[in-house]
């Protein structure tokens, strides 16, 4: 056991959330940033931005999914009540068309919506409890990686939504991880609705991430502006350029923060100065997209079993819902 003299001393933000993040990823090699990092409340108004892009065909082609497919999704649920919760709800723009079939097949429903960004929750809660009166939500602020207890227990089953590729962001090994602990959550014949990019044409894809009008990278570059805010840091984002590249080994895009020039960032708040090399990058975020037999061998590997699943005509986004075996 360690004296209590000889544990390093840290200084207290090292200890937020936020403090060890950044000095875990930017003292890495090659340095790294989570992408909950991004969603403060002006980064959660750009993910919004991008979700109307032009180039952004993921939000467009899931909603389109939900229009057609939602009072089909609620069917296949099958069940007489459901609760419906959702992780990474954002502002749920999308999921008021999930929620309007399940009122018009039970009336009313409770909604949980989760999700690291209180501003974007908020927001949520707002316009789905003017739009929708029969749904009472329930928000929830947490990191769904670290705090899936916030899941309530419910009289009736429930449906975790976990759409918007949000499952993307993380390796393979880390979503496999996330899914069983979300399984050992949820009780047998629990359902879960997955929103999975699919992989398409290279084209397509690097353009969603790398917009005419330079939304991605604003939204890329606020994480050094939150650095900035909460820890005092002294980054200059000009001197950072949005990077998104494929690759396709590895099936996934990823987005990059490269230094243009040689520079020392001070972060006072956690006592460290970080170096960049020109050239060097932080790895910001990874999107990976999946073929449907890979998502449905990761889901059976994490303990559910298969509803029914959906696809728009180009097949570039699946809905997977499937049952807690
Ligand atoms: C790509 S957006 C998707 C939003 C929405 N689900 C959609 O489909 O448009 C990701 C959302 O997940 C939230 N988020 C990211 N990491 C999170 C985490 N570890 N725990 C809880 N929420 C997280 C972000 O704040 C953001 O609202």
């Amino acid at each position: 056991m360690l004296a209590l003299s000889s544990l390093p001393c840290l200084p207290p933000a090292a200890s937020t959330p936020i403090g060890a993040e950044v000095r875990r990823g930017l003292t890495s090699r090659p340095k790294t940033l989570s992408p909950w990092l991004f969603y403060d409340q002006r980064g959660s108004e750009l993910f919004e931005a991008i979700t109307e892009l032009p180039e952004y065909y993921l939000t467009r082609t899931e909603r389109g999914l939900f229009a057609r497919c939602g009072d089909d999704i609620l069917a296949a649920a099958g069940s007489p009540r459901l609760a419906i919760l959702e992780l990474g709800a954002g502002t749920a723009a999308k999921t008021g068309l999930l929620l309007q079939a399940a009122v018009r097949r039970q009336g009313s429903v409770t909604y949980y919506p989760i999700d690291i960004s209180a501003s974007a929750l908020e927001h949520a809660r707002r316009n789905i409890s003017q739009q929708l009166p029969q749904v009472t939500v329930k928000p929830r602020v947490a990191d769904y990686t670290t705090s899936l207890d916030v899941i309530p227990s419910s009289g009736c089953r429930r449906l975790v939504l976990y759409i918007g590729s949000s499952i993307g962001n993380f390796d393979p090994s880390q979503a496999a991880a996330l899914l069983r602990a979300l399984r050992r959550r949820l009780a047998p014949g629990d359902l879960l609705l997955l929103g999975v990019d699919h992989i398409k044409d290279r084209g397509t894809l690097l353009r969603a991430y790398n917009d005419a009008a330079g939304v991605t990278a604003e939204f890329n570059r606020n994480a050094l502006l939150r650095i900035n805010r909460d820890l005092g840091a002294a980054f200059r984002p000009r001197l950072f350029r949005h990077r998104a590249l494929w690759n396709e080994p590895e099936s996934r895009i990823e987005m990059h923060l490269e230094s243009l020039v040689p520079q020392q960032v001070p972060i006072p708040a956690l006592e460290i100065a970080i170096q960049f090399r020109r050239g060097e990058t932080i790895h910001t975020e990874n999107s990976y997209k999946f073929t449907p037999g890979s998502v449905c061998r990761l889901l059976a590997r994490c303990g559910f079993s298969p509803v029914q699943d959906w696809t728009d005509p180009r097949r570039w986004f699946g809905l997977y819902l499937v049952a807690a075996a």
